[in-house]
């Protein structure tokens, strides 16, 4: 829910009309932000999970409508068995510590990708913070576990298939697994990598590409006002001319 007036949004060099309804996050880099200092690549893991803290507290606070988060790829299912391990364990422990304060701030929660692929402690972790949330009205927060963009955009268009809908864009957009958060406005990824890794495919038609190169645990506030005064700098003519009123 928004926390901030226009002109504390000001204060943050934000103007209330330019904030992105729905950001998206590659957060990526924990390994290499722990590799670089000497720690394990857990260690990255666990940083990654106190930088996201900051920013879903943030965006709820300036009204961001919705923020949908890569958490685990189809392909993170190669990784090393005790990376796996470390990560469902973060995840176990981040959905059962912050879902009062979640819940408290009326952010709903949803995950979206193929859940059935983790342990059952995990899938029980992530269902209870959904049921709990589900009648919040604040920032939609979509956490992508065992996601991938192609795999949803095929069971998307199976669903409107079955459910005997014409294939369209207004009617497949209905069935992605964000439908009620639409497109997204700002897609940011961290570590200088500058790939769409299966992400959102659809829902990034038209979103402004943000990159940086710091890695995802040193993501603070101040980094993320930096790629919001971007955005904001952005002409979106979303394939016209102009966009401010101008049909
Ligand atoms: C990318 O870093 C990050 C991940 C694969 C996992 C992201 C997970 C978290 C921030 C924590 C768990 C999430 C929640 C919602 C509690 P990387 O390991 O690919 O880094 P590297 O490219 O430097 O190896």
């Amino acid at each position: 829910m928004k926390q901030y007036t226009d002109r504390e949004l000001a204060a943050f060099g934000l103007d209330a009309q330019r904030i992105p309804k729905h950001i998206a996050i590659i957060m990526d880099g924990n390994g290499r932000w722990a590799t670089q200092k000497g720690l394990p690549r857990a260690a990255g893991h666990r940083a990654g999970v106190n930088a996201l803290r900051e920013i879903i507290r943030f965006c709820s606070d300036i009204g961001v409508e919705a923020l949908t988060l890569y958490a685990f790829s189809t392909e993170n299912r190669k990784r090393p068995k005790e990376e796996i391990g470390v990560l469902c364990g973060l995840l176990i422990e981040y959905f059962n510590r912050e879902i009062d304060e979640l819940h408290a701030n009326a952010v709903r929660i949803r995950s979206i990708g193929d859940l059935s692929w983790f342990p059952g402690a995990v899938q029980e972790a992530v269902r209870n913070a959904e049921q709990k949330t589900a009648k919040n009205a604040g920032l939609k927060l979509n956490i992508a576990l065992n996601y991938g963009g192609r795999a949803e955009l095929v069971s998307a268009m199976r669903r409107a298939i079955d459910a005997g809908e014409p294939l369209a864009e207004d009617t497949l957009g209905r069935y992605l697994d964000t439908a009620d958060a639409g497109d997204v406005d700002l897609l940011i990824r961290t570590s200088g990598e500058l790939r769409i890794s299966n992400f959102l495919l659809w829902q990034i038609a038209y979103a402004e590409l943000y990159f940086t190169d710091v890695k995802w645990p040193d993501f603070t506030r101040e980094e993320l006002l930096r790629a919001l005064r971007d955005y904001a700098g952005r002409d979106r003519r979303f394939g016209g001319l102009k966009t401010d009123g101008v049909k």
